[in-house]
């Protein structure tokens, strides 16, 4: 006890005579340092007896504390907080910042126009019943042009209509939508959607569409030129794009057009199938074909990116590689 008095009284006075930081470093090093005389008392403590022990450990930690306290004190007046030493002129860490990919980017996009456009977001199933991916949309089990949608089956033991698959495009979603709507209204349908073929630069087996669907009761082509034109000037904003419509065949639509898009001179790129839609799908929503007019549109996702980003191969944007995404 006599020892620690007298550490604390030797210690205060030489922090008087202290004349410069150097002076009040080695002083704190000579008594609080890893090897310091209030230290070595410290450690010391353990070897008492627990009476002792517990009498010479307070009186210690508060010796410790009040020096602490008339050093840190000391520093201040010398220009220095504590031991702290901080550096303005150091370079600081750049904090990495995620990218968002370009298939959500342009997801996106599609949501704010057509929102703006004053129509709904619809969502539906990906794994999905041969009924609704073909036989409502006008394609009995007969039909050659099932042969367009290589699918990939679902191994589970159901029949006919119930058996399952991964849905080959959005186009289901129309039929689930009205079997439970009524007319007048007008959605999209972002999703996933995969095919059993082989990929290419403009071909993935797993990729993303948009299914767009109006129906009322004077519903004609001219109103889906409008919307897809629209779509299209929002969409390619500030860009030099080009588009054409051309007769093409769906059985889900009669009469049926696709649409290409390019770069003014550049190449064409089929970015979309629609069409006024066929009385056999309303009847298979149980709608009245004769009451009730509408058109459908399905776009793929990954190519409106392909053209929007100059993406030249539809295979980058699912490969996973960071050089590639931090582009965005
Ligand atoms: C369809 O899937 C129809 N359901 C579209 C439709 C909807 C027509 C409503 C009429 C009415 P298609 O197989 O052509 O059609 O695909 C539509 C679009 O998806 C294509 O124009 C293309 O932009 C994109 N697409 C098709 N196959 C692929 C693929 N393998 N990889 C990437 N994009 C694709």
């Amino acid at each position: 006890m006599a020892d620690l008095i007298d550490i604390e009284k030797k210690a205060l006075k030489e922090l008087q005579e202290v004349k410069n930081k150097d002076n009040l470093e080695s002083l704190r090093i000579k008594y609080l340092g890893r090897k310091g005389e209030l230290t070595l008392v410290l450690r010391s403590l353990k070897d008492l007896p627990e009476g002792e022990r517990k009498k010479m450990g307070a009186k210690a930690n508060q010796v410790k504390e009040k020096l602490q306290q008339a050093i840190d004190e000391k520093f201040l007046e010398f220009g220095q907080e504590s031991k702290i030493d901080i550096d303005i002129t150091r370079p600081g860490h750049k904090a990495k910042r995620g990218r968002i990919h370009p298939l959500t980017l342009v997801e996106r996009d599609i949501r704010r126009i057509f929102l703006s456009l004053n129509f709904s977001v619809i969502e539906g199933p990906e794994l999905e019943t041969e009924f609704y991916n073909f036989d409502a949309l006008n394609l009995p089990d007969w039909h050659p042009a099932r042969e367009a949608w290589d699918t990939y089956w679902i191994k589970d033991g159901k029949k006919d209509k119930d058996k399952l698959l991964l849905r080959t495009h959005t186009s289901p979603v129309q039929v689930r939508f009205m079997e439970q709507h009524k007319p007048p209204f007008q959605i999209i349908v972002p999703g996933r959607v995969f095919r059993y073929e082989a990929t290419d630069a403009t071909h993935e087996d797993d990729f993303y569409q948009f299914e767009g669907l109006m129906v009322g009761k004077d519903i004609n082509m001219a109103h889906f030129k409008y919307v897809i034109t629209k779509f299209f000037e929002e969409f390619f904003k500030g860009q030099e794009i080009e588009f054409r419509f051309r007769p093409s065949y769906f059985p889900f639509v009669e009469p049926g057009i696709e649409v290409d898009v390019r770069f003014k001179g550049g190449e064409w790129l089929e970015m979309l199938g629609a069409g006024m839609v066929h009385p056999h799908v309303f009847e298979a929503a149980h709608y009245n074909p004769r009451e009730y007019q509408g058109f459908a549109f399905g776009v793929g996702i990954d190519r409106l990116a392909m053209i929007k980003y100059k993406i030249p191969d539809v295979r980058l944007s699912y490969s996973g590689d960071l050089r590639f995404i931090n582009q965005f």
